[in-house]
């Protein structure tokens, strides 16, 4: 049953300073690589930030300053090579996803942290990124400070399914 593990799912953007294991960031990125590529061309890679200096940096690259890019324990930021597919922030876009269901089935919370294309090249150029390579966003992992409430069936809309025809 993932449906209740998704209605977990959070944006988490205060983190306790404690630890995340190597093990459970491995499993998490274990996840995002099981995620469908387009044509199965697999090019997604991950680049993990644990360093209180390189949180900082991207921290400072970042608009609009959120804190929780330097405060939480990890960042995950999915990245993939232009030259491998043409679905390119598809492939990252789900792969995202795939991290931030498993990051909650871990106990653990995360968010998804817009990265605009400008900015995109910078944290590229910082992370010595092969030019070819594109990042949509980042990803903090860590323990939530606090427990926020579950997605609620009464968020489900079945006036937005559309049977056959709009
Ligand atoms: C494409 C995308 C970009 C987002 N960018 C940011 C962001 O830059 N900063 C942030 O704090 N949250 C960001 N979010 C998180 C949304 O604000 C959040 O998912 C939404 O408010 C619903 O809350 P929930 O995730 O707790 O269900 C983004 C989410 C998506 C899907």
């Amino acid at each position: 049953m993932i449906l209740p593990a998704i209605q977990e799912r959070r944006s988490v953007r205060e983190y306790e300073t404690k630890e995340v294991p190597q093990a459970l960031i491995w499993e998490i990125i274990q996840a995002a690589q099981y995620a469908p590529t387009g044509m199965n061309n697999r090019a997604v890679e991950y680049v993990v930030l644990r360093g209180a200096e390189t949180k900082k940096r991207l921290f400072e690259i970042l608009e609009p300053k959120q804190p929780f890019i330097k405060e939480a324990p990890a960042i995950i930021i999915p990245v993939t090579d232009t030259r491998k597919t043409i679905v390119a922030t598809a492939d990252l876009a789900i792969a995202s996803s795939f991290i931030m269901t498993q990051t909650t089935a871990l106990g653990l919370g995360t968010v998804w942290k817009h990265i605009d294309p400008d900015k995109a090249h910078e944290v590229g150029k910082f992370l010595g990124l092969p030019p070819e390579y594109i990042l949509i966003n980042a990803l903090p992992v860590g323990y939530p400070k606090k427990k926020m409430p579950d997605h609620q069936e009464k968020e489900f809309s079945e006036n937005k399914i559309h049977q056959e025809k709009w």
